[in-house]
C-alpha cells in the first residue's frame, strides 16, 4: 500500500511530527501535505511541517496552508498548546526552511484525486475542517479517492476532550459530521487503540541517540510526555497519529476491525464530538449490518513502539 500516492492532512503537532517521520523513512509516496488548525494555528502547523520535512531530507515535498477556523466557529489554541507547547514541537528551535505552496490544503487535495482518479489515499491525523471544505468544493472527491484513513474518534473508549469526544473530532465536530457521512471508504483509527500504543522513555532515550532527525524528535516529546504522564501513570506518551499512519501503509495491521455504522453528534450538547460507532454486533463476531460502511480499528498487535522507534531512526 505505501506505493499509492498519498495526501496528509495534519495539525504538526509533536505526535504528527513522528508521524511525518514514519512516512518518509517508510518512503511513502507523499504528493502533498495540507495543514489545519487544531494542536496549533494551520500557519504554524505549515511551518512545522516544512521544516521537519527539510530536517527528514524531504524539502521538496510540497505543504499547502489550509483553514484557521473549524465550520462556524473560532480556532482557540489554548488546549493544543497544553499537549504540544505553543509552537507545537514541544517548543523546540527547528532550523527554519521553505515556504508553503500558493494554494489552499482543500484545493490541493481536489487537484491530487484529479491527477490519480481511484488511487489517491488520505490520511488525515487532524481536524477534518480541510476535508469538508474539500467535499463542498468537489461533490465528486468520494468517487475520486480510494481511501481515508482518519486519526480520531473513540468507538468504546473514554472521549480525551469531554467523557466522549476525541480532540479532532472535537475541534470540528461539523466537519466530522460531513467527512463521515461523505459515500468515501474511512478507515477509523481511534482512542480505543491510539491510548494503548506508547513510546516509553526508554524509546525516548533511543531515539535521541540518533541522528539529526530522530534527535529533534526526541527532544519535542519532552513537552508530550509532561502532558501524558499523569494520564498514563508513568512516563511516556500516546502514539496517535503515527498509528494511524502505519495502519494507512500497512506497517501494522488490525486484528479486529470491523465494518460498522458511525455517526458524529455534532450537536452543541454533551455529546459534541461523540463518534457513535455502533458495536452492536459485537457478541456474534460483526456481521456485516445494511448501511455500515466504515472500518472501525477495535485491536492491533503488540509492541507499535518499538516498531515505530526503529523506523524513526532510520531518519537522517
Ligand atoms: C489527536 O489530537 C491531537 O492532539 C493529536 O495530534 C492527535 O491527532 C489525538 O486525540
Ligand atoms: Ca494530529
Amino acid at each position: 500500500m505505501s506505493g499509492a500516492p498519498w495526501y496528509l492532512d495534519c495539525d504538526t503537532g509533536v505526535d504528527d511530527a513522528l508521524t511525518l517521520g514514519l512516512l518518509v523513512a517508510q518512503g511513502a509516496d507523499l504528493r502533498g501535505v495540507g495543514t489545519v488548525s487544531g494542536n496549533l494555528a494551520a500557519a504554524g502547523g505549515a511551518r512545522n511541517t516544512l521544516d521537519l520535512l527539510a530536517l527528514m531530507g524531504r524539502p521538496d515535498i510540497p505543504v499547502a496552508v489550509g483553514e484557521h477556523d473549524p465550520i462556524g466557529g473560532v480556532f482557540d489554541p489554548t488546549e493544543g498548546a497544553k499537549v504540544h507547547g505553543v509552537n507545537g514541537v514541544g517548543e523546540i528551535v527547528l532550523p527554519r526552511a521553505g515556504e508553503p505552496v500558493d494554494e489552499s490544503a482543500a484545493d490541493m487535495l481536489i487537484r491530487l484525486a484529479h491527477e490519480h482518479p481511484g488511487s489517491l489515499r488520505v490520511l488525515a491525523i487532524g481536524p477534518l475542517t480541510n476535508l469538508a471544505l474539500a467535499l463542498e468544493r468537489d461533490p465528486a472527491l468520494p468517487s475520486l479517492v480510494a481511501q481515508v484513513v482518519i486519526m480520531g474518534g473513540a468507538a468504546s473508549a473514554p472521549g480525551n476532550v469531554s467523557a466522549v469526544a476525541e480532540a479532532n473530532i472535537w475541534n470540528d465536530a461539523v466537519a466530522a459530521n460531513r467527512v463521515f457521512s461523505a459515500s468515501w471508504p474511512i478507515t477509523m483509527v481511534g482512542l480505543d487503540v491510539t491510548m494503548h500504543a506508547r513510546f516509553e522513555e526508554s524509546h525516548r532515550v533511543a531515539l535521541a541517540a540518533g541522528g539529526a532527525s530522530p534527535q529533534a524528535l526526541a527532544a519535542m516529546l519532552g513537552v508530550y510526555f509532561q502532558f501524558y504522564t499523569p494520564i498514563l501513570g508513568r512516563p511516556s506518551c500516546a502514539l496517535h497519529d503515527p498509528l494511524a499512519g502505519a495502519i494507512a501503509l500497512g506497517l501494522v495491521v488490525p486484528t479486529l476491525a470491523p465494518v460498522v455504522p458511525v455517526e458524529i453528534d455534532d450537536t452543541a450538547g454533551p455529546g459534541r464530538g461523540q463518534t457513535l460507532v455502533d458495536l452492536r454486533g459485537r457478541f456474534v463476531g460483526y456481521p456485516l449490518q445494511a448501511g455500515a460502511r466504515h472500518t472501525v480499528v477495535l485491536e492491533v498487535p503488540e509492541g507499535f513502539g518499538d516498531a515505530l522507534l526503529e523506523v524513526l531512526l532510520r531518519l537522517p
